[in-house]
């Protein structure tokens, strides 16, 4: 039975280079579409602007990661840049998502730099804004290094911080007044470096929730816990803080109900919006969260 396979066997195949590679030519299969936004501008736009007419505000992920070369670094790079100008044109309420593996930091540093640079100035050219997503730990050093150095430059770039990471308060602080997203994490780390219970990871992510907010910096809640949301809402109304100051974020076709609810009530809801060919180690991700997520993969399979 599918539900009954382990977090550590979707994470296995998320980052299998031969089924990453044969998925792109498969199109959205194995339910994926219900988590993914279509491979095209054309899906996705369609997509996000019924999701702004929801009151609902949206960062767009072209989907893909762990590039082998710079031509896939470079096409990258120019589906992020298309992605910004689809955005503009469209006129849709939308940041973009990037990872730094997509932009080939694993090829060349200064190349990647260089490629999110480009990325940087077309964002600021349409006033927007860009989030690095945060990988694996063994990306974790050199992605803060970027930031920071991006930073020194463009304000309209910000980065995510997982709470699972031991080092995750000490870094945060050096990140005062820069946006951050605050996540509980994705990727399977040891020990040594990571919390491993969720009793730990909670504690920890609510304790950097409170702490980025307390410093005045702009704050992303991405989760789907609605115990963690309902704890952050009792700590933004005591502490008068501004809804200005934070929003919620969720993945696209996660507690859809719950999206349209907290958007209802007022507070910011940003959906985060993969889409392209490039889906299967985002969805194996999703699988490895949340076994009931593999009802999704079931129901694929018999829709085919
Ligand atoms: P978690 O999975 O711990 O669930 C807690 C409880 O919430 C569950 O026990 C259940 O009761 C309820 N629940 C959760 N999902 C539900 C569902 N679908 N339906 C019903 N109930 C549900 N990670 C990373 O490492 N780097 C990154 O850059 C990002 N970026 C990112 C962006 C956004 C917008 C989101 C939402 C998440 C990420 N993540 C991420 C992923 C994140 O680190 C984490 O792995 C997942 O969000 C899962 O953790 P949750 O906090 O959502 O709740």
């Amino acid at each position: 039975m599918l539900s009954a396979l382990s977090k550590g066997f979707f994470l296995y195949l998320s980052k299998n280079k031969m089924l990453n590679r044969a998925a792109k030519k498969w199109g959205l299969k194995l339910g994926a579409s219900q988590v993914v936004a279509g491979n095209s501008i054309e899906m996705m736009v369609g997509k996000v602007r019924e999701l702004n007419e929801r009151g609902l505000l949206c960062t767009l992920d072209h989907l893909g990661e762990f590039v082998n070369s710079k031509e896939e670094a470079e096409s990258a790079t120019a589906a992020a840049i298309q992605t910004l100008e689809a955005i503009a044109k469209e006129g849709l309420n939308s940041h973009l998502s990037v990872k730094m593996t997509q932009l080939g930091v694993d090829i060349d540093r200064e190349f990647c730099v260089q490629n999110m640079r480009r990325i940087l100035e077309t964002a600021r050219k349409y006033g927007n804004f860009v989030r690095i997503d945060m990988e694996d730990y063994s990306h974790y050093k050199v992605t803060l290094e970027i930031l920071q150095h991006l930073r020194e430059s463009y304000p309209n770039v910000g980065t995510v911080i997982q709470a699972y990471l031991r080092c995750a308060e000490e870094d945060m602080r050096q990140l005062q007044g820069v946006p951050l997203r605050l996540v509980k994490g994705a990727y399977k780390e040891s020990p040594k470096v990571a919390f491993q219970s969720k009793k730990e990871i909670d504690e920890n992510f609510i304790k950097l929730i409170k702490l980025h907010l307390l410093s005045g910096s702009y704050t992303a809640v991405a989760t789907h816990d609605h115990q963690i949301i309902a704890q952050v809402i009792s700590f933004v109304e005591e502490q008068s803080i501004s809804r200005n100051q934070f929003e919620f974020q969720m993945l696209y076709g996660f507690r859809t109900e719950m999206q349209q609810n907290l958007a209802n009530e007022g507070y910011k809801m940003r959906i985060y919006v993969p889409y392209g060919n490039d889906w299967f180690a985002y969805y194996m991700r999703r699988l490895a969260e949340r076994p009931q997520n593999v009802s999704f993969a079931l129901k694929g399979l018999l829709l085919k």
